[in-house]
């Protein structure tokens, strides 16, 4: 039975907030509406569209005349979208309704453009759901896909201002990274590296013209940090240490720890393996904790990540 995540509680919830605050560059967008080519006047069916972000920063491209419809699962984020789609959908109409993308309330042929955004990687079986969101589009249509590859994310060792992890860390970190991965997908609960299975899953299920681009976005952080996307950044990272410094201190486990040492073991990984990595862990933290949390303060911390993971999918429907 495949473990369920509620995007509604408090911490899935504000993970969708914080990561959508700068997620794509409003020239990325532009560029990915000629390229997947919407046009005002489309249907648009968004599924799994959580508080209908991608409604709402596609809207100046598709919007006039058109009809979008958001579909998931969660009714309280579908409230939240319609409450906030009363600020962007103008000139057009958005709809919002409750439903399993496993079976999508629609008849075949209904929608121009279908899209998805981080669905796909949380599902048990992403096949269906994409075959779904085939099946609602019209002939001529197209559907796409937001998906990242999270291993290589997780696995990438950023550039930042603290001393250098070692290679024989780096391949640790890597090793647990792909157990607690495979993990999820034991549990049922979504590949985390299916951006780039995209493109060969959508030519199994019969659509043409696959071709896929990569979220442009570096999220570089240094000082003086004078854009709004470094500031909030920064609050972010600044938030965070202080939750696991409040944790350390009461001497609580974080409950994260515990559900990524549950996924590692699921994905085939073993104690001794995971006792070896939590050593490196608080060698690294003894190492360089202090040394952050001053620069933080200092404001002389940087960081310049390495990979770009995320992607966008399209495929014609024939
Ligand atoms: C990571 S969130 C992404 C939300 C939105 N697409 C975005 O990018 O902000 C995943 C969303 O998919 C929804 N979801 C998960 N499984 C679903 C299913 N089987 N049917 C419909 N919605 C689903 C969740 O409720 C959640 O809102």
């Amino acid at each position: 039975m495949a473990e369920k995540t509620d995007w509604a509680d408090e911490r899935h919830r504000k993970m969708i907030v914080d990561q959508r605050r700068f997620l794509w560059r409003e020239d990325t967008i532009s560029m990915l509406a000629g390229w997947i080519g919407i046009r005002p006047g489309i249907s648009v069916l968004d599924a799994g569209c959580g508080r209908g972000y991608l409604g709402e920063v596609f809207w100046p491209h598709f919007g006039r005349g058109s009809l979008y419809v958001g579909v998931d699962c969660s009714a309280s984020l579908l409230e939240e979208a319609r409450e906030i789609s009363g600020g962007w959908a103008r000139g057009g109409r958005a709809r919002f309704a409750l439903g399993d993308a496993c079976a999508l309330p629609f008849p075949d042929g209904t929608f121009d453009w279908t899209c998805c955004q981080t669905l796909l990687m949380h599902l048990a079986d992403p096949g269906l759901v994409l075959g779904e969101m085939i099946r609602v589009t019209k002939p001529g249509g197209v559907v796409s896909c937001n998906e990242p590859d999270n291993e290589v994310a997780l696995a990438s060792h950023p550039f930042d201002s603290l001393p250098d992890m070692s290679f024989e860390d780096l391949v640790l970190v890597a090793k647990v990274n792909r157990h607690w991965i495979s993990g999820r997908i034991a549990l049922g609960m979504g590949d985390w590296r299916i951006g780039p299975r995209v493109p060969s899953m959508m030519r199994e299920l019969g659509l043409v013209d696959i071709d896929i681009r990569v979220n442009d976005l570096v999220e570089l952080l240094q000082p003086p940090y004078e854009t709004p996307r470094m500031q909030f950044r920064l609050e972010m990272m600044k938030e965070n240490m202080a939750a696991e410094r409040r944790l350390r201190r009461r001497g609580v486990a974080d409950p994260l720890d515990e559900e990524h040492r549950r996924f590692f073991l699921a994905g085939g990984g073993t104690p001794y393996i995971y006792g070896k990595y939590l050593a490196m862990k608080r060698r690294i933290h003894r190492k360089t904790a202090g040394m952050m949390r001053r620069q933080l303060e200092e404001g002389t911390y940087s960081i310049c990540p390495i990979a770009c993971s995320f992607f966008c999918i399209m495929g014609r429907k024939p």
